[in-house]
């Protein structure tokens, strides 16, 4: 699969949680199981997608503003981790999380614009049909391994639990 179809794809995926979550009432649970779930989809795939596609843009880039958009990407990322840091703190949920969440909603929502438009321009520029196929193979690798990593902790933390 083309990697920008996979990209495409993970984007929908989360937007849809932040759209659902959006419609919680702030102390609604639910809240919290789909802020565990994008935390989890997006941390994923952010590093997914440095390692295996931005390095390879970041390395070819030659135009000075394509190379100042490829570090908006990657600042871009950065500013969406210290969102799900701030997030990341197991409290029950109330107004305020509910408007971080948001704030991370909408952050990812103008970075998968940008992304879409601007960084797949570039990758469409310095990398041809079988490149781009090659990282969508590798990328469904990678989360492939991810999500069998994730699994076996689950299931020790399970057991230390009991
Ligand atoms: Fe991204």
């Amino acid at each position: 699969m083309n990697v920008l179809d996979i990209i495409k794809q993970e984007h929908r995926e989360v937007s849809a949680l932040f759209d659902q979550a959006k419609k919680c009432d702030p102390d609604d649970d639910r809240i919290h199981e789909l802020a565990t779930e994008i935390e989890e989809k997006l941390s994923t795939h952010l590093a997914i997608e440095e390692r295996l596609f931005y390095a390879q843009l970041r390395s070819r880039a030659e135009e000075q503003d394509e190379k100042v958009d490829m570090f908006e990407a990657y600042t871009e990322h950065a500013a969406a981790r210290s969102l799900m840091d701030m997030l990341n703190s197991g409290r029950k949920p109330d107004e305020k999380f509910k408007a971080e969440l948001q704030v991370l909603g909408e952050n990812v929502a103008h970075h998968v614009k940008e992304e879409e438009s601007t960084v797949f321009g570039i990758a469409r520029d310095y990398l041809d049909n079988d490149e781009l196929e090659a990282i969508g193979e590798a990328w469904e690798k990678a989360k492939a391994r991810k999500k069998s990593v994730r699994g076996t902790t689950t299931a020790s933390k399970a057991k230390t639990r009991r």
